[in-house]
């Protein structure tokens, strides 16, 4: 029963997390991105910024809690006769790479496209890119992670 919640929870937070940025990066940013218009992006985050941190903060909980009974325990972490093991981990190395993104997205993209705010025109063109890019690496890892989430129960997906 317990084990059914954690699945049901990951999936919700997956849901959320990975739905929030497609709508970013296929309805939010192209027409922000051809007006130079930080706007829009600026209103999608502080609407969506919280619900995309609570969904991440429900992956890494679930996942987890998902991740010690696949293993049979963290211990099992290196034991690579554990079918589980290398799936965790490329988990955990996808789940690194997408923090460093989304934090530099965050706490570096975010105040600088704030700053253009005003001026908008040429001068968001660059920041509005940057952000973009790192928006399109943040969702196609959230991808990833559901590809290798899936290959628990799928036994792989070759
Ligand atoms: C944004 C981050 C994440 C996304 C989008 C994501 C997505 C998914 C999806 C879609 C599944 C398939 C569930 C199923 O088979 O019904 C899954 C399974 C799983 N995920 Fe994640 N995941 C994320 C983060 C994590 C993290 C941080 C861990 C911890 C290592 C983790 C561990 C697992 C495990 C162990 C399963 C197998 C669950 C089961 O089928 O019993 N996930 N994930």
């Amino acid at each position: 029963m317990l084990h059914k919640a954690l699945v049901i929870l990951h999936l919700l937070g997956a849901a959320a997390w990975i739905g929030g940025h497609i709508v970013l990066v296929l309805v939010v940013l192209p027409p922000a991105l051809r007006a130079r218009d930080t706007k829009a992006v600026l209103h999608f985050e502080r609407g969506y910024g919280r619900v995309g941190l609570a969904a991440l903060a429900i992956q890494i909980v679930t996942g987890s809690l998902l991740a010690s009974k696949w293993l049979g325990g963290w211990g099992n972490i290196l034991n690579f006769s554990v079918p589980a093991a290398h799936l965790v981990l490329a988990k955990l190395a996808l789940l690194g790479v997408t923090l460093v993104h989304a934090g530099y997205a965050f706490h570096r993209l975010l105040p600088r496209l704030a700053a253009v705010h005003d001026t908008n025109g040429p001068a968001a063109t660059s920041p509005l890119r940057r952000f973009a890019l790192h928006a399109w690496i943040t969702t196609m890892l959230a991808v990833l992670l559901l590809i290798v989430g899936a290959s628990f129960r799928l036994g792989g997906i070759f």
